[in-house]
């Protein structure tokens, strides 16, 4: 039968401040999914930054209640315990106080995909922190759409014909189906609009699933602007799909994305192992860490900490020089975000005061 991967994903309070995960809430994690998770197969949970990160395997497919009851109650119990030690925004993401049958909308972030687990089953699972689900369109279209990271395309025929990207319109909700790489200059008109147009999933030709990232947008929901939520990403890899190595290449070169201090600025994202996914330097920069696993019969092998590798020692050194670059900008645009994607603002406040100081 089918498995299910889920990865379901929330800051429940920052240690300290914004930069990490307390190491109790884990263990109440951890232990939660151990006594409550009869129905999981295996589950790994990990942090990075500020991020509970719950990695679970199970056979009752995607949006399944019971499944994302449990993901739920252990975010909560972590949040109970984030109050007692008052950690930073203790609760933050969970928006809601009472479960009610779809863990989407109420906070957490969810990526999920049912699978008919092949003869091996490499996956990958993309955590990022002091960003936005938009942050995986340029390393998806790269592993899925450009030969120039993924040779694959060119030379093995199971790859050959291309995929189909799902697309999601975060604004406008809806979505779009594009096929590469007939489709990809009509794609990138689109999926270059980060804040907006988010890749939600990635299909073979045939309709198996090859990639899902979570797309849930905090900063609308609940009628409010309340910050962008930090997303994930699992890409299955290998055999008519990306090579490990072609799905962690994109991340050789750090890209900007938005995020950072307070979600309001632009910054490189850098590759990292967990051990470094202590998010400090101005609450930054971004930081983006890869765990692979084999399933074995819905079973997680693993994790390997991908990012460990010194191949990405220079994407590193490259993303600090590019942070220190782009710092001195202050409060400037392109470093700071345009207006309308601050998560915080003061202009309204501002305006208000200097009423009666404009003149035309
Ligand atoms: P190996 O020869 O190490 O199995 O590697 C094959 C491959 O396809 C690497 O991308
Ligand atoms: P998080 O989204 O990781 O909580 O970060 C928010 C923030 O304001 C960092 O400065
Ligand atoms: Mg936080
Ligand atoms: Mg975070
Ligand atoms: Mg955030
Ligand atoms: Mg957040």
């Amino acid at each position: 039968s089918k498995i299910t991967l889920t990865v379901i994903k929330a800051d429940v309070g920052g240690f300290v401040g914004h930069t990490d995960v307390h190491p109790e809430l884990l263990e109440i994690a951890k232990k939660h999914l151990k006594e409550k998770g009869k129905m999981l197969i295996d589950f790994h949970v990990t942090r990075v930054g500020d991020d509970i990160e719950l990695i679970m395997t199970h056979r009752k497919g995607i949006d399944n209640e019971e499944v994302h009851k449990l993901a739920w109650d252990a975010l909560w119990s972590c949040g109970e315990k984030a109050k007692e030690l008052k950690l930073y925004g203790a609760g933050q993401d969970l928006l809601k106080d009472s479960f009610s049958g779809n863990i989407k909308g109420l906070g957490p972030g969810v990526a999920e995909m049912e699978i008919e687990e092949r003869k091996s089953e490499p996956v990958i699972i993309f955590m990022a922190d002091k960003t936005e689900p938009g942050a995986w369109n340029l390393p998806l279209y790269k592993m899925f759409a450009d030969p120039f990271n993924t040779v694959g395309l060119v030379i093995d025929p199971n790859m050959h014909q291309g995929f189909k990207f799902e697309v999601y319109d975060m604004i406008g909700h809806k979505k779009i189906i594009f096929e590469t790489p007939e489709d990809i200059y009509d794609m990138l008109v689109f999926i270059g609009a980060t804040g907006r147009y988010c890749i939600r999933r990635v299909y073979t030709k045939n309709n198996e699933i090859a990639a899902v990232s979570s797309t849930q947008r905090m900063n609308f929901m609940a009628g409010k602007y309340i910050g962008k939520d930090d997303p994930v990403l699992i890409v299955r890899c290998q055999n008519g799909l990306p090579a490990v190595g072609e799905a962690l290449e994109p991340f050789a070169n750090p890209y900007l994305v938005a995020g950072w201090m307070r979600g309001s600025h632009n910054g490189p994202m850098i590759p990292v192992s967990l051990e470094d996914a202590v998010l400090t330097r101005f609450d930054g920069p971004p930081r983006v860490c890869a765990l692979g696993f084999q399933l074995a019969e819905g079973k997680l092998i693993g994790p390997q900490d991908f990012f460990k590798d010194v191949a990405f020692d220079n994407a590193r050194e490259k993303a600090l020089e590019i942070a220190d670059y782009i710092r001195k900008m202050g409060p400037f645009e392109p470093h700071r975000l345009p207006l309308e994607e601050l998560e915080y603002t003061t202009l309204p406040h501002v305006a208000e005061k200097l009423q009666g100081r404009w003149e035309e």
